[in-house]
């Protein structure tokens, strides 16, 4: 089974040939973070426009790379949602003309779930049961994932999510967009201790077994930092990785803690980590560092995977109809949805519990 993925979610172009017999043949991603820069941030409208730039020469790339005709392929996968309205339209537009050009299914995928499933991509898949980390530039979730679409939220964010967080403060600290990478390698010259941000719903977890979390907080105990730094006049270079650094571990430690609680809760010693912040260095030493302190086994996707990319789209879809799951809905599409606002315990058969 040879499946075409595409992602389009947000600021990123990105396209998979995904072969379940022979593994990832093929995939690309192009981003637009040049294209965003000088706004500091996404601008829905710029990454539509730029999707339809990008994405048929993509595909037709990676066809060729992986050297599929493209009427073998069996089915096209695309992200559905959650996303930028105009932006998943493109992705969707474009799989859902294709498969009905090829006479195949055009199956929509969940962005998270793509996320979520990635690190069974990698040489040493984790085997369900599992605990994981969902930590995207929008979403900040604890999982039970007990199967292809067996998905229970165990704990999610109250407000901004981690990666917002980082993405808002690194702002603050006038680093270039995407704030989350340039906030990490800030804070690898910070001095430890000289800043110390609160951990926000992390009191007395033991007894509470509150699994959410909150970073709006933090991101405001920031602000406060910095605007007493810069009317002492010392907010220089050192200073901002200090803080930098300071809010990273702040970051780090709850996600941390919390994590270990949610495998407690759930009695699983396996954790799945996905998302863009799951590429954090100072998480993923972190998290590895509990793991093998309290005898949990820690995956993570290819770095390369972390972030959005058409090949966790691709291999979602291939996992579903894998599970007999995805196929007849898939099939019996007539013309095309998005959602840009998709919890992912509403989508379809997957079961959800609060
Ligand atoms: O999963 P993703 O690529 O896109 C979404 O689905 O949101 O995640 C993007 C988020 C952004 O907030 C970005 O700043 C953050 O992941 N991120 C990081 C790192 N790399 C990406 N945050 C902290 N450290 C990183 N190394
Ligand atoms: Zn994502």
């Amino acid at each position: 089974m040879i499946i075409l993925g595409i992602e389009t979610s947000c600021d990123e172009t990105g396209v998979a040939v995904y072969d379940d017999a022979h593994g990832l043949l093929a995939h690309d991603v192009y981003s637009q973070i040049a294209l965003h820069d000088e706004y500091g941030g996404v601008v829905p409208e710029l990454a539509s426009r730029d999707h339809v730039r990008r994405l048929l020469p993509l595909i037709s790339a990676a066809l060729s790379r992986a050297n599929i005709d493209m009427h073998r392929l069996d089915a096209v996968a695309f992200t559905e949602g959650p996303g930028l309205a105009g932006a998943l339209l493109v992705g969707a537009s474009v799989a859902s003309a294709l498969a009905m050009g090829l006479g195949i299914p055009a199956i929509g995928i969940h962005h998270l779930e793509g996320h979520l499933l990635s690190p069974l991509l990698s040489a040493q898949p984790p085997a369900f049961p599992f605990i994981a980390l969902l930590v995207s530039g929008g979403h900040t979730q604890l999982m039970r994932v007990a199967g292809v679409g067996d998905y229970t939220l165990l704990g999610e964010t109250q407000d901004d999510a981690a990666g917002e967080a980082f993405d808002k403060t690194a702002k603050l600290l006038e680093l270039p967009y995407p704030g989350g990478p340039a906030l990490a390698e800030l804070a690898e010259r910070g001095r430890p201790g000289i800043f110390n941000f609160p951990r926000p719903m992390l009191t007395q977890l033991e007894r509470s077994g509150n699994l959410n979390f909150s970073f709006s907080g933090l991101k405001t105990a920031v602000m406060l930092a910095n605007r007493q730094c810069a009317m002492e006049g010392k907010l220089d270079e050192q200073t901002r990785a200090d803080i930098a650094l300071a809010f990273q571990d702040a970051v780090v430690d709850v996600l941390t803690q919390k994590t270990v609680a949610a495998l407690r809760v759930a009695g699983l010693g396996t954790l799945v980590v996905a998302g863009g912040v799951g590429a954090n260095r100072a998480l993923r030493q972190s998290l590895d560092a509990t793991g093998r302190r309290k005898g949990f086994r820690v995956h993570y996707p290819e770095l390369a995977l972390c972030t959005d990319n058409g090949a966790m789209i691709a291999f979602a879809a291939a996992l579903r109809l894998r599970a007999g799951v995805a196929i007849q809905a898939a099939t019996e599409r007539r013309g095309f949805s998005v959602r840009p606002r998709w919890e992912l315990t509403e989508a379809g058969d997957v079961r959800a519990m609060r």
